[in-house]
């Protein structure tokens, strides 16, 4: 016999039931999407921070937008193979595509005007692994967290507040340092004579499994000659990418990959921190720039350079950043990639 009297008792239940499932589905989401904090810091929020006044170049990394691609190898002295059991580190030559880049969002940035340089790598080895890094040739980073390089950018685009960068500083001392190097190193006359660092912490883990906190840097073998301004101003806006392939095709261009090991309770965690100069470093081998490739539609343009593809051997430390950036960039790898239609492929606006 069927009771009708528990039917509208059970229909309300399901129904109940399946509003409960909605309601924590749209809350999952609404989490993740930051609607419940809005002040929670999300990788697309990180991104749209960094577009200029004008609003970001579509099609375009959106940092580091103005660069040139090319094409090497890493020559490995097998002496870092002790540090860390990556097949990069073992005798032999590996095939490397990277990029020479500027610390802007505008991909017509004048040249003279970038005060950060950036080398961007990705080294295969046979294994089936790679090693992506992106560098810069400042010393040590600005800000101490991805929280206070987000709050960085908010007081830079600041417009209504005079006093914003001023504000910052005194919440963020460690920017001083930063200040200083930027007004006083000396701008070289090319990308072949720059020294690019690593910057963040990682972890290396040799064959026997021990793990040592390491930072790298690219030396170069050039030699460089300083600029004065008005000398950087005449050289043009964009007078890096055609001396690079200048350089190249009369010879290759090489940088010693140093790792440095941290000693015991050095800062890890925080990148403005540079570590004291005797630290052990290891000549890990050689960068050899071989060929210049096209940028635009070029091996580089579909790359996300994500610091956190590491071989295994290597892996991420306390260290936040690396993980920040991989967010970041993933978000403006697929805003560049969607805007495919706005990218140009030729001409104007594509630099080489
Ligand atoms: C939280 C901090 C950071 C954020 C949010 C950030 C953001 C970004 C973004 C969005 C891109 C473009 C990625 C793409 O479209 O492929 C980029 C590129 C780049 N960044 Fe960062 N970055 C951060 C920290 C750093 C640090 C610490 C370094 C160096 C030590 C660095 C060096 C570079 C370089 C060299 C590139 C160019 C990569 C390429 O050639 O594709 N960045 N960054």
């Amino acid at each position: 016999m069927v009771d009708k009297t528990s039917k509208p008792a059970s229909h309300f239940a399901s129904l109940a039931a399946i509003a409960a499932v909605l309601i924590v589905l749209v809350g999952a989401f609404a989490y993740t999407a930051g609607w419940l904090s809005p002040e929670r810091l999300t990788p697309a929020k990180m991104v749209n921070v960094l577009a200029p006044a004008s609003g970001p170049a579509p099609g375009f990394r959106r940092n580091h937008a103005k660069g040139i691609c090319f094409t090497g190898s890493f020559d490995s002295t097998g002496a870092a193979a002790d540090l860390s059991r990556a097949q990069l580190f073992a005798v032999g030559s590996y095939p490397v595509t990277g990029r020479f880049n500027l610390g802007t969002p505008d991909p017509k940035a004048s040249d003279a005007m970038a005060r950060v340089r950036g080398l961007s790598l990705r080294v295969q080895t046979p294994d089936g692994s790679e090693w992506r890094a992106a560098m810069i040739d400042a010393p040590f980073f600005p800000v101490s967290t991805p929280q206070a390089f987000y709050d960085l950018q908010r007081a830079l685009a600041d417009k209504r507040d005079p006093d914003a960068m001023k504000k910052f500083a005194a919440a963020h001392p460690e920017i001083g340092a930063f200040g200083k190097w930027a007004s006083s190193a000396p701008f070289t006359a090319s990308y072949a004579e720059d020294r690019y660092n690593g910057l963040n912490s990682f972890v290396f883990t040799n064959a026997s499994g021990k793990d040592q906190v390491v930072r790298w840097s690219f030396v170069p073998l050039a030699q460089p000659e300083n600029l004065t301004g008005d000398q950087l101003k005449a050289r043009g806006d964009n007078f890096l990418a055609a001396d690079i392939a200048q350089r190249v095709r009369t010879a290759p261009q090489r940088w010693t990959m140093l790792v440095t090991v941290a000693n015991l309770g050095d800062p890890t965690a925080d990148p403005s921190k540079a570590w004291p100069e005797d630290r052990r470093t290891v000549n890990a081998g050689t960068l050899v720039v071989k060929q210049i490739e096209a940028e635009p539609d070029g091996p580089c343009r579909d790359l996300n350079f994500d610091p956190t593809v590491l071989p295994a051997g290597m892996h991420v430390s306390d260290d936040p950043f690396p993980a920040a950036r991989s967010a970041a960039y993933s978000v403006s790898f697929n805003r560049r990639t969607a805007e495919d239609k706005d990218y140009p492929h030729t001409g104007e606006g594509a630099q080489q």
